[in-house]
């Protein structure tokens, strides 16, 4: 670890020097290691970092997350080239949607408006109408008339939460996140016992009857938010357990309690999300590889709902 750290100092100077000298910027996800998020230009959430993508006059983007938020930026910026420090970071909830299971499921159900959380690949994006992230999914639901029959796809937990938020019934894909499903009730039901002043918050990924005893379930950037502004001074939190650095740095008077999971093992880290390194990151941006390589056509349409999805967003202001 030690070793790490000192390699580590020389790595934040050699990715700064390299970023300026490429015109490249680095946009990081919340649960990226703490090292990362403080080498980025740019820290969000989904929808956040799709905005950042779309609107960036870098050459060169570098993606730290997972291979579906890569993807949406090259979606958004084709003409650009954007690199992941680790190919093989995948989604589990991405991977449980699969083009051609979709596209029969699609067929079951006729005549229906088909809103994908973002959380998805390519190929699923352009066989849906909108996109949607757990910031917007509210709203983009609520902008389509009441009688609009909707499929929602790929996580189940984010669309019966959204179904109980708006009061309409959608077809949902049986899809999950391994990370938002690990957490313990029963343990949590403890903790806040333990800790009657503590809030608990969680993201909307989360399991029902999780998201039943939250008193505040949101985006990251939402959760992040929510932090800052309430004024408890304890918080147990049911995400991936990134966020937290972001949390302690804006709140350093605050305490925040990882929501416990089901076993012993640190299953609320996400094992994609953690598989990109400061090392890679730098190594990444000297090679310019790996690179997210698309083809032209699925760019086309897979752009479509995305954009429509950036567009509803700018006039709601989100
Ligand atoms: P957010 O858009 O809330 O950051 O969620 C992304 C994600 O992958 C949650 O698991
Ligand atoms: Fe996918 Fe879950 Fe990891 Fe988010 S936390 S990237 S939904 S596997």
């Amino acid at each position: 670890m030690n070793s790490a750290k000192n390699t580590s100092v020389d790595l934040f100077s050699e990715i700064k020097i390299l970023k300026q000298k490429k015109n490249a910027i680095i946009l990081a996800h919340y649960y990226q290691e703490p090292d990362i998020q403080d080498a980025a230009d740019f820290i969000g959430d989904s929808l956040g970092l799709s905005q950042q993508a779309a609107k960036t006059k870098a050459d060169i983007i570098v993606f730290a997350g997972v291979h579906f938020m890569a993807e949406t930026a090259k979606i958004l910026s084709p003409q650009k080239k954007v690199l992941l420090p680790d190919l093989n970071a995948g989604c589990s909830l991405a991977d449980a949607c699969p083009a051609d299971k979709f596209s029969e499921f699609k067929k079951k159900h006729p005549n229906h408006t088909v809103i994908t959380y973002v959380n998805c690949s390519a190929e699923i994006k352009a066989l849906s109408d909108i996109i949607c992230t757990s910031t917007n999914a509210q709203k983009i639901v609520e902008s389509l008339p009441k009688d609009e029959k909707i499929i929602f796809a790929p996580d189940k937990n984010l669309g019966r939460f959204i179904e109980k938020q708006t009061g309409r019934k959608m077809v949902l894909w049986d899809g999950s996140c391994m990370v938002h499903e690990i957490f313990s009730l029963k343990k949590i039901i403890q903790l806040k016992e333990k800790h009657p002043d503590t809030k608990f918050i969680a993201h909307p990924e989360c399991e029902e009857s999780v998201l039943q005893i939250a008193d505040y379930i949101g985006s990251t950037t939402g959760l992040l938010n929510y932090t800052i502004k309430n004024s408890a001074n304890k918080f147990i939190v049911a995400t991936e357990t990134g966020i937290i650095y972001q949390m302690e740095k804006a709140s350093p008077d605050k305490i925040f309690i990882p929501a416990p999971p089901d076993n012993s093992c640190a299953c609320n880290d996400c094992p994609h999300m953690k598989l990109n390194t400061l090392e890679k990151l730098y190594t990444c941006l000297r090679d310019e590889k790996p690179e997210i390589i698309l083809d032209k056509y699925l760019i086309e349409r897979a752009a479509k709902p995305i954009r429509r999805m950036l567009d509803i967003s700018e006039k709601l202001g989100l």
